[in-house]
């Protein structure tokens, strides 16, 4: 939530730090802002809404020139999103300037003590809070501002990354991290140096950074080599400069509108990614180092424990099936959010999966901690290279999606069940679970899938002409079973947040327990019915659905007869292992909301209230 981004170096710092905000903004949108520095002058400019409209009120009165400063775009926490609880923020004297990604949790009582030592807020927000704290601690311990941000992180509760300038010392500026990421890129010869919540806003300048670790700071001075110490007790820390592998067209459109299409149709190339080098059909294997580092941990495991969010606890859904099947090794899903906080009973003999497309997801992260603490191996399925869950977990395997950047999340849902897919299959063989012509089969049929996924995207055509006649209903329902009832849950989340129409996602025979009393002539319903899924019964469902009025939209396996008679229109996705129809499934419903998104005039890529990785819980 909310993303940060600075420079300080020998270049203009305004254009570096614009556009770096444009590519944080998946990270929030409801407010933006920035500062500068020179002339013995700060240039604090900040507005309720998006980075554009920063940049309109920018243009009409600022001179941007300057080689410091930092900028903010926000997801509001405390305080409604309007001009004065946009960062950057003030302290008392106006002396020091703050951004941060966060929440003090004890911000009250810090902010009480202060009111009665005559300070006074502008905002509603705890950031503003953190900086007259840092304000006070410098006043009464005479302390320089790296030693007073240091002595005020010491005494709040909360999550952060911070940025923090001081008018006393116009060529540094202090970063620290707890819980929210910060990234340093580092120029050439120490000449200047970058700072951000993603590596995204610097790319183009540098390709080595540092990724703060938990409980870290630095001060960042120009031609000085960074130092980091550590909050709590001020010791150096030995960090490693990384090299990025991200590239700038990674990161940009591409020529298609929206990064949502984008991401919908890197999707071939994305689950190639996701396999290549691991899945080796000539050799009969599966090679993934996290498992292979630790066969025991999974092979005499009680059971998997899934903890993620959102979409990705959708993909942990998928997964249940597929370890259950495939492996034979019980499994059992947990939303992030409500394991953290259940005191829920873990073994030694428990592997948790952490899920994690950002690798930031404060719920999972806080899951991931807790487990291991109650003694579990924990591993980590993330996206991110580097991020806070990659690293706290005892070992994993990337997704290799490439950047997400549409909120929705599409690309990283296929990657991860594709990651998934390959443990349990590993597992399966290992264990004798499957035998190793079924595993075989399955590795062939796995390397079909980007091709498979590739021919489907020619159906967008007719998705869109069936988005254009449903774009108006207000409630759809998505219905499948078995490996494709998680699916069904994503299709209508998909098309709840981009679009705000009201979807529900239920398993195919629970209709009957409640949801058929919605079904008339006005309700769409999206049903998959692929050959191998328990068919006939999803069949029967469609008829019920069909007695009652109900408008049938199915996705149904190529060559398809029986469906086609009943239904209202049919999506056909090519045939493959039933394990594997999830990857195919899931695009015709990305490819349904997104249209449907576009043709309701949804900002599609930033929807309401919303951020790409939920750093607060
Ligand atoms: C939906 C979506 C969210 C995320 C969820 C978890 O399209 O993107 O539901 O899946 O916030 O995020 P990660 O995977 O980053 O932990």
């Amino acid at each position: 939530m909310c993303g940060i981004t600075g420079y300080i170096g020998y270049r203009e710092a305004y254009p570096i730090i614009i556009n770096g905000l444009k590519r944080l903004e998946y990270r929030g949108y409801d407010s933006a802002g920035l500062v500068l520095y020179n002339n013995d002058e700060i240039k604090l400019v900040k507005t309720k809404g998006k980075v554009s409209d920063l940049e309109k009120k920018i243009q009409e009165n600022t001179d941007t020139s300057g080689t410091i400063g930092f900028g903010h775009t926000r997801w509001a926490t405390h305080g409604v999103p309007n001009d004065v609880n946009s960062h950057p923020h003030y302290s008392e004297s106006e002396n020091l300037v703050i951004i941060h990604n966060g929440i003090i949790e004890n911000y009250d009582t810090i902010k009480k003590a202060l009111i009665e030592r005559g300070y006074t807020f502008k905002s509603d927000t705890d950031t503003e809070v953190l900086i007259n704290l840092i304000e006070e601690i410098k006043k009464k311990h005479k302390v320089k501002l790296g030693k007073a941000v240091q002595l005020a992180l010491n005494e709040v509760v909360g999550a952060y990354a911070i940025t923090v300038f001081d008018k006393e010392k116009p060529d540094e500026f202090v970063v620290a991290r707890l819980g929210s990421p910060i990234a340093i890129g580092i120029g050439e010869d120490n000449k200047e140096f970058f700072i951000a919540s993603d590596a995204s806003p610097f790319i183009e300048y540098t390709k080595n950074a540092i990724y703060l670790e938990d409980g870290e700071m630095a001060i960042i001075k120009r031609d000085r080599e960074i130092r980091v110490r550590n909050i709590k007790d001020d010791a150096l820390v030995k960090y490693d400069v990384l090299e990025l592998k991200l590239s700038l067209d990674q990161i940009e459109k591409g020529g298609f509108d929206h990064f949502m299409l984008k991401e919908i149709y890197e999707q071939p190339k994305a689950i190639t990614d996701t396999f290549r080098g691991r899945m080796l059909p000539n050799e009969g294997i599966i090679k993934m180092q996290g498992i292979d580092d630790h066969k025991q941990k999974f092979l005499n495991a009680n059971r998997i424990i899934i903890v993620a969010c959102g979409t990705s606890w959708h993909a942990g859904l998928v997964a249940e099936y597929l370890f259950e099947d495939i492996a034979r090794i019980p499994v059992e899903v947990e939303y992030g959010s409500e394991f953290r906080y259940r005191n829920p009973i873990i073994t030694e003999n428990d592997v948790v999966i952490a899920i994690s497309q950002s690798g930031e997801t404060a719920d999972t992260l806080a899951a991931v901690k807790m487990a291991k603490e109650k003694g579990a191996f924990v591993y980590g399925v993330c996206n991110v290279v580097g991020s806070s869950i990659a690293r706290e977990t005892n070992a994993g395997s990337y997704t290799h999606a490439g950047p997400e950047i549409g909120v929705a999340s599409t690309k990283a849902f296929t990657t991860q069940i594709t990651v998934l897919t390959l443990m349990a299959l590993k597992l399966g063989l290992e264990k004798g679970s499957i035998s190793k012509t079924e595993f075989h089969q399955y590795l062939i049929e796995m390397g079909l899938i980007p091709d498979k996924v590739e021919n489907l995207l020619a159906i967008d055509d007719k998705v869109k002409e069936i988005a254009s006649i449903y774009k108006d209903a207000t409630n759809f329902l998505y219905l499948g079973r078995g490996f494709n009832f998680p699916v069904a849950l994503e299709g209508a989340l998909k098309l709840k947040e981009i679009s705000y129409i009201h979807a529900e996602g239920y398993p195919a025979a629970e209709m009957k327990h409640g949801p058929i009393a919605l079904i008339d002539e006005n309700m769409p319903i999206v049903v998959i019915a692929t050959k191998k899924g328990h068919y006939d019964k999803v069949v029967s469902n469609i008829q019920e659905i069909k007695s009652r009025n109900g408008k049938i939209i199915a996705v149904v396996t190529e060559g398809d007869t029986t469906v086609k008679e009943i239904a209202d229109h049919v999506i056909e996705i090519p045939e493959t292992e039933e394990a594997l129809t999830p990857l195919l499934t899931t695009i015709p419903l990305q490819l349904l909301s997104y249209h449907i998104a576009v043709m309701l005039g949804r900002n599609v890529d930033q929807p309401r209230n919303l951020a790409k990785s939920v750093t607060v819980e």
